[in-house]
């Protein structure tokens, strides 16, 4: 590995640890051999994950923890100084979208349970800045660390049926741009703030509204794949060197990024 990308020994701090997405970059960083701190709210799935994750390597600790929570955040942050001396990385992962926050295909919007927009909201944008809150304090006394967040492909134009989510990761690629400007002007060269933008991924949090019981594609699945130029849903670890990278010093002048990791979807009109 060439040492311009190395992650090697660095702390990274992975919330959702317990998820698809936060439990496949925390595998590819403990091979990495970056030391990992799986945090998610829900601890019998932290468990399990920890405990999978140690066969990738022993550099990992799980902690239990709510990313809308700051006093909880700031103990964390101490309790990680306490055991590794620093922190080097912020991965943002914790967020998705929830059952009634997506609209049915015939359902208008001021028929939505607006309580589920706000739990929706709250969740992606909060829970990427509170985490950030904590953390940069961190970086700004270290004089170096990166923060990488998950925005989506809904901050580059709208996707029908998903509005909460929409208006929170678009916020996360702001506040991504924001934070970035803010850190580097007043801290220097060596705070970094990037995100990336997935395209589309089968996950648990969408696969109902992407493929049907039966295993074939929804109509909403064909009208991705139309607009993806590579024809296909991407593979969850094909977010992995992309989140490596921005998190290496081969980034060290990258800061306020979206990163699309789409096939394309983004970059094509659909004609
Ligand atoms: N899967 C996709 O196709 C896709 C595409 C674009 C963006 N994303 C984004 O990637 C991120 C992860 O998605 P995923 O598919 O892995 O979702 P997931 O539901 O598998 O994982 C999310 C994890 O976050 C944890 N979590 C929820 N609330 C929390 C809280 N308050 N504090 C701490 N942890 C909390 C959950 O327990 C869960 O383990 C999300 O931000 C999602 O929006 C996913």
């Amino acid at each position: 590995m060439n040492e311009q990308f190395s992650i090697k020994d660095k702390v990274a701090v992975i919330t959702g640890a317990g998820g698809v997405l936060g439990g496949s970059i925390a595998k590819h960083f403990l091979t990495q051999g970056a030391k990992v701190v799986a945090v998610d709210i829900r601890k019998e799935q932290l468990d399990k994950r920890v405990d999978e994750l140690k066969s990738y390597g022993d550099q990992v600790i799980g902690i239990v923890g709510n990313v809308l929570d700051i006093p909880a955040l700031e103990k964390l942050a101490d309790e990680i100084i306490a055991h590794w001396e620093q922190i080097d990385i912020l991965l943002n992962i914790a967020g998705g979208n929830m059952p009634g926050a997506t609209l049915e295909p015939e359902q208008p919007f001021f028929d939505m349970d607006i309580t589920c927009w706000d739990k929706v909201t709250n969740l992606n944008m909060n829970g990427t800045v509170y985490p950030s809150y904590v953390f940069s304090k961190v970086m700004a006394k270290q004089g170096k660390g990166c923060i990488v967040n998950v925005s989506s492909m809904a901050a580059y134009s709208a996707i029908t049926r998903v509005p909460g989510y929409s208006a929170a990761k678009t916020a996360v690629a702001n506040f991504t741009q924001w934070l970035a400007s803010e850190m580097a002007l007043k801290f220097g060269d060596g705070i970094r703030v990037n995100a990336i933008a997935p395209g589309f991924f089968i996950g648990d949090q969408n696969r109902a509204v992407l493929i049907n019981p039966d295993g074939s594609l929804t109509d909403r699945s064909k009208k991705v794949l139309a607009k993806t130029p590579m024809k296909r849903f991407g593979d969850i670890t094909e977010l992995n060197g992309a989140v490596q990278f921005l998190c290496s010093d081969a980034a060290a002048f990258i800061t306020g990024a979206l990163l699309p990791i789409d096939g394309g979807f983004s970059a094509f009109s659909g004609v």
